[in-house]
């Protein structure tokens, strides 16, 4: 058989080609039209041999321009001349909780939901209908699942991946790999490696350690490739030790790709490294989200070796031909509507199964629907449905929490709604006349510096009617300049009073004496549009008295901001908090949603839950004791008010189906399955140093990450990882380990359903102290994990495997991994702090 296109096709193809390379390095050519589909009978067309072979075959009949027109494609119409020898055009889309950007799709609950559930098949359907989703929009390379360790409570992109535990995050992104790839999707899982904050992300550098890396950053990566089968993972921003890890040769060839079961291709993400060809001969293989000009001569002038160009090429054809994007080719047109009811079934299931209840006073829940309800904070459509940027996803027209609740008892029960708090907002800019100078004029002084310290004397005086800028308000002003404006400020109404600070920039806000807001944005907007709606201003509170003037003032430096000059000084006079108060008081119960946005570019200042949300928790919880706080927010927050109130749930951001499983869970129609994927720390003192700027952080907690760092240091977190209440009860008997010589350990548990409903528990299993004296091994830390579902009084055998590998550590000194032998303690815990049963494995 000849593989070689007929000479005339050849020839066009090479027009169109060179005029592609000629196009990147500057130059024109008059090609022809871009050639049809090749022949039938190219050898590599044969689905019945392996993707390698296909790979190597359809390799060795491509020219240069074709290998480097695939590699350094950044969009599909790159790559349409290489139709011809069939290969598809590769059409990406960012997908970790549902397709971005598209309409009429499924928005799952983000993925810290999804590792919440501790469910693997619950990854690998969620993963599946995302894939059937995509492609169905004729998409067929996914941009995710997203597997950073979360280190940081703090860091924006928290809810986007699987939580601080390696191997949870591990098995819930193969599973997720694994169900989009089952869909002839490929799965880019992201970001390689050491991700963890959103601070400076494009220039940080981050000092950690080998062992670390193996052991807490790296592994999940390895997990998804050896058990779900990814075949391409994303490279990350941050520097790592020095070098971007775009451009770190030793992490991407002699990590990365030394995995023998990793012959997939890496890519390099969209702001990542600053030297394009750096990263490719470092060892990305494809260039796809690269939205700046790639210096395309190195590919024609040896700077890129042929061997290079040719390893990276051949990646890309595996991935291409083992997922089946050959043999399976796209919609001509997108569907209209993706979204199913299966679909959002699953969306519900996960939901539910990711809700965690943190507090249950007096078994109080689940609730009788006869019941009176009042609803309070943002349970309409101001309900905050998934994570901001990248990963976000249009939820449609979903049932509202409140109209779930008040579906869910009508005919038996009551709901009064109350907004109580407008949750995570930017507020309306306060207006003109709130303002006076200390002159008595209408507005307030201001006086601009043409420096960013407020230094000498400023350059301009004024009066502005008001703080709401975007842009420079003196065209004159250098790009780092400063401003203090004085006053006085006048609330039309007494009470709390909450302002909200949009910025790029530092401000300082200070109201009667009281610093009201103080904090740094570097935009206060990302990825708005199809990436979300939310912004991310800086919130405080203060009192005040109706009509009597008060000092303001507000100090701004644009040092800190990338792009924009701007403030908007934002405010809502009249707090909603009485009248949420007076709705508490007439009812049974009330149930208060509280949120707090997050996102690409936002991570949270600290963990307090952001404006008047506080006080309006004290204030409900003092009115009616029967009060539930719904937490969606992105993990861990500050909860003064525990001791308060009946019962907590943490929702995360759930998706279009909140609204209905929440209420399912609210009155017992289902029950509250999720565990936390996080540690819950106490106070800010608690777990590893976070970021304090500088554009530098070490790690120097090394592989004591998350809960093992709790452990270490014998902190006492609010509430641990693992932890979650259910409404039925459990009892863990007859533990049975065995002895290990070689490949998985097996865990055998009895677990049994003791009360009166019906209800699942995850079993965790958490491996000890290896016996070596040769590093510190975290104290705990996890090894398997199985959801169990009983019947009441029901008892069953779990069977779970420990993975070889779970016994190994990293040696730095000899740079392998190393099995220690002897007795190693295993726990079987409720989390990582009830540890129902133990034992001892040995390991010969
Ligand atoms: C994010 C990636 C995303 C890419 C394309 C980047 O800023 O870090 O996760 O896939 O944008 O949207």
């Amino acid at each position: 058989m000849n593989n070689s296109p007929c000479p005339e096709k050849r020839f066009a193809r090479s027009l169109s080609l060179l005029a592609f390379a000629c196009a990147c390095i500057g130059q024109t050519v008059q090609a022809d039209a871009m050639p049809d589909a090749g022949p039938a009978d190219q050898a590599w067309r044969d689905a019945s041999k392996a993707p390698e072979e296909r790979a190597e075959l359809l390799l060795a009949a491509m020219s240069r321009e074709e290998k480097v027109a695939l590699v350094s494609s950044t969009n599909p119409e790159d790559t349409d001349a290489l139709r011809y020898l069939g290969i598809p055009a590769l059409t990406r889309v960012d997908a970790s909780a549902g397709l971005r950007g598209d309409y009429n799709v499924t928005a799952f609950p983000v993925p810290l939901a999804l590792a919440a559930t501790f469910n693997k098949e619950l990854g690998h359907e969620m993963g599946a209908a995302i894939g059937k989703e995509a492609r169905q929009k004729a998409w067929n390379v996914i941009l995710g699942p997203t597997m950073d360790v979360a280190r940081s409570p703090l860091n924006g992109r928290i809810t986007e991946s699987f939580g601080e535990d390696p191997v949870l995050n591990g098995w819930m992104g193969a599973k997720v790999a694994e169900g989009m790839e089952s869909q002839h999707t490929i799965a880019q899982i992201k970001h390689y490696t050491v991700y963890n904050q959103e601070w400076d992300r494009l220039v940080l550098d981050i000092e950690v350690s080998d062992r670390a890396l193996q052991e807490v950053y790296n592994l999940p990566f390895h997990i998804a490739i050896n058990e779900g089968g990814a075949d391409s993972v994303m490279g990350s921003y941050p520097r790592i030790n020095g070098t971007f890890a775009c451009e770190n040769f030793d992490l991407l060839e002699n990590f990365l790709k030394a995995n023998p079961n990793f012959k997939g291709y890496v890519g390099t993400d969209d702001d990542a490294a600053k030297d394009k060809i750096a990263q490719v001969n470092a060892g990305i293989d494809s260039m796809a989200l690269i939205h700046r000009p790639i210096p395309m001569e190195a590919f024609f002038d040896g700077t890129v070796s042929d061997e290079r160009i040719d390893e990276a090429t051949r990646r890309m054809l595996f991935a291409t031909f083992e997922n089946g994007l050959f043999d399976h080719p796209l919609p001509e047109q997108k569907a209209e509507v993706v979204t199913t009811p299966e679909h959002l079934t699953l969306a519900k299931q996960i939901a539910e199964e990711g809700t965690v209840l943190l507090k249950n006073a007096d078994d109080f829940l689940p609730l009788d629907k006869n019941v009176s309800v009042a609803v309070i904070g943002p349970t309409a459509k101001d309900m905050v449905t998934g994570v901001q940027g990248s990963t976000y996803v249009r939820p449609g027209d979903y049932l509202t929490p409140v109209d779930a609740i008040r579906r869910a008892v009508e005919g038996s029960g009551e709901v009064v709604v109350a907004q109580g708090t407008l949750g995570d907002v930017t507020l309306p800019a306060v207006p003109a006349e709130a303002f006076k100078t200390r002159l008595g004029e209408p507005g307030l002084k201001v006086e601009y510096f043409d420096n960013a310290e407020w230094q000498g004397l400023p350059k301009h005086k004024d009066v502005v009617s008001h703080l709401d800028f975007h842009g420079k308000p003196i065209e004159s002003l250098p790009e780092n300049w400063s401003a203090r404006y004085t006053g006085t400020i006048t609330s039309p109404s007494t009470g709390l009073v909450r302002f909200s600070a949009r910025t790029a920039g530092h401000i300082e806000v200070i109201i009667d004496g009281k610093t009201v807001i103080d904090g740094r944005r570097s935009e206060s907007a990302f990825f708005q549009g199809d990436g979300g709606h939310y912004t991310y201003p800086i919130q405080g509170t203060v009192m005040m008295e109706a009509g009597r003037p008060v000092d303001i003032e507000v100090r701004y430096t644009r040092l800190g901001a990338r792009w924009n000059h701007e403030v908007r000084l934002g405010w809502q006079p009249e707090s909603l908090i009485p009248a949420a108060v007076e709705a508490a008081k007439q009812a049974d119960v009330a149930v208060i949603f509280v949120n707090q946005v997050s996102g690409e570019e936002m991570d949270r200042d600290n963990l307090n839950l952001v404006g008047d949300q506080p006080q309006l928790i004290e204030a409900v919880s003092a009115a009616n004791p029967n009060t539930i706080v719904v937490l969606n927010t992105p993990g861990a927050v500050l909860m003064p008010w525990l001791d308060d109130v009946k019962a907590v749930f943490q929702i995360w951001y759930p998706g279009a189906e909140g609204g209905s499983s929440f209420a399912d869970i609210l009155f017992g129609d289902s029950e509250p399955g999720g565990r936390l994927p996080l540690t819950f720390p106490a106070s800010e003192a608690q777990g590893p140093q976070l970021y304090q700027g500088g554009g530098h952080i070490a790690y120097p907690e090394g592989v004591f990450v998350g809960y093992r760092y709790f452990d270490l240091k014998g902190q006492e977190p609010l509430f641990p990882f693992g932890f979650g209440l259910s409404y039925t009860d459990f009892d863990y008997s007859l533990l049975r380990l065995t002895t290990i010589d070689q490949g998985p350990a097996r865990v055998k548990v009895n677990v049994k359903n003791t009360g009166d409903r019906a209800g699942s528990d995850v079993v965790q299993v958490y491996l000890g102290e290896l016996p070596t004296t040769m590093v510190d091994t975290p104290i705990r830390k996890l090894v398997a994990f199985e959801r169990v579902y009983l019947k009441s009084g029901e008892e069953k055998t779990v069977t779970l495997e420990i993975p070889e590998e779970s016994f190994n550590y990293w040696s730095e000194a000899d740079k392998k991994w190393i099995r220690p032998t002897g007795e190693m303690p295993v726990y079987i815990g409720r989390s990582s702090r009830d540890i129902q049963l133990d034992g001892t494995m040995v390991v010969n």
